[in-house]
This record gives C-alpha cells, sequence and structure tokens, in this order.
C-alpha cells in the first residue's frame, strides 16, 4: 500500500465538502509544527506530497490523500492530514475554527480507523494533547502516540521519554500502548509506523 505513488485526493475547511467513504480512513494530529505533514511525507516517501512549512500553522484544512484507484478498484487507505492545534502564526478566528474542524472531524467520521498523535519528542506530552486524548477516548476512537523529531534529542532522553510517554497513557484505555519514535528528516521508524497502519488497515 505504501510501494505505489500517493496523491491528493481533497482539502475541505469544513464538515460539509468531506470525501466519500471509500475504506479505512487513518488522521494524524497534533500541535502546530510538531511534523505532521512531513511525516506524511516521509512515510509515503514522496517529499511534496503534503506541504510543510517552518511556521507554525501550514496545514490550514483538512488534507485528504490516497493512492489514485485504477480500473475502479477500491482505495484501501485513506491519509488525512490536519491542521494543528495549540499555537500557530494565523489569526485567532481561524485558529478557532480548525480546533471546531478537527473535533468535528474526530468526533464524526465514521471510517476513521485511527488517529496517530504526534508529540515532538524535545517537549513530551503537553496539557493541550491531554485534552486530544480525553476526546478521543470519550468518543472511543483507539489513537496511538507518535513521537516525531528524534533526531533532535540523545538516544538516552529518547529511551526516557518513551517510557515516560507509555507512562502517561497507561490509564487511557483507547490509546495504542505502543509508542513509535520517528524521525522524517532520518527516516527512523518509517518501517514500524507503515506495519502499525497495516495492521489496522487489515482489522
Ligand atoms: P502545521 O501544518 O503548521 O500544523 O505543521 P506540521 O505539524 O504539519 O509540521 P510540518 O511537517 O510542516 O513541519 C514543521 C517543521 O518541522 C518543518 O520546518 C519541518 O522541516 C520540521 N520537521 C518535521 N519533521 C522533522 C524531523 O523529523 N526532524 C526535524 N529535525 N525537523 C522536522
Ligand atoms: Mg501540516
Amino acid at each position: 500500500m505504501f510501494a505505489r505513488p500517493w496523491g491528493f485526493w481533497r482539502g475541505t475547511p469544513n464538515m460539509a465538502h468531506l470525501p466519500p467513504i471509500t475504506g479505512v480512513e487513518i488522521a494524524f494530529a497534533g500541535r502546530s509544527n510538531v511534523g505532521k505533514s512531513s511525516l506524511i511525507n516521509a512515510l509515503v516517501g514522496q517529499n511534496s506530497l503534503a506541504r510543510t512549512s517552518n511556521t507554525p500553522g501550514r496545514t490550514q484544512e483538512l488534507n485528504f490523500f490516497h493512492v489514485p484507484p485504477v480500473d475502479g478498484e477500491p482505495t484501501d487507505l485513506v491519509i488525512v492530514d490536519m491542521p494543528g492545534y495549540g499555537f500557530a502564526a494565523a489569526p485567532e478566528a481561524k485558529v478557532r475554527e480548525w480546533q471546531k474542524l478537527i473535533r468535528d472531524y474526530l468526533r464524526g467520521r465514521q471510517s476513521l480507523a485511527r488517529v496517530y498523535v504526534l508529540v515532538d519528542a524535545r517537549h513530551g506530552i503537553k496539557p493541550v494533547d491531554t485534552e486530544v486524548f480525553d476526546e478521543l477516548g470519550q468518543s472511543g476512537i483507539s489513537y496511538q502516540v507518535v513521537l516525531t523529531k528524534a533526531d533532535q534529542i540523545t538516544d538516552a532522553a529518547l529511551t526516557k521519554l518513551i517510557a515516560t510517554t507509555l507512562d502517561q497513557l497507561k490509564k487511557r484505555a483507547a490509546a495504542f500502548p505502543e509508542i513509535i519514535a520517528t524521525s522524517s528528516r532520518k527516516g527512523q521508524g518509517m518501517p514500524e509506523l507503515r506495519s502499525a497502519i497495516a495492521r489496522v488497515v487489515a482489522e
């Protein structure tokens, strides 16, 4: 499923224009600038599929990606990039709109099989992340924490962070009890993330 070229399918700023449900959907959530779009690119091995930026607030819509279907064959997986939550270099009204979009989508999308909640390895879980964990848990949506930018900390610090992060999640039933540490820059963790996704699709 990651061997074929991926394409941009649709971007939408609101719930009225979601694409039709075609198969399993997985979404990448996380604070602005955590590396969601970069991780999607690293995952599929295409540098410019999702747009990335140094400035928090780059992704401003729900962006849907898939392998364009050939000869009416059904799509097995749809990947969704989302705006970030938390601070962004954008007007407050926009940021509020994104929060609503993220919340509505996460709560109301029937085909959403798993959410990957990205956490910057330099910062760990922040209160705004735990709010998202709470909401996902209340909606019964399973999620898995993925650490990003692992290239920015030492191996020892990463090992420690994985242990503390697991500990922070242990009372949360909807949290998958495994942390994937990644670096989009170095390709670290991509095979693990691909197999995790393949397992979700096969479920
Ligand atoms: P928004 O769409 O604004 O919410 O951001 P995002 O979460 O999609 O982050 P994006 O992928 O645009 O990356 C943000 C910044 O982090 C960019 O400058 C990336 O180059 C950088 N970045 C992303 N992944 C990594 C990584 O694995 N290592 C390092 N060192 N930098 C990274
Ligand atoms: Mg983005």
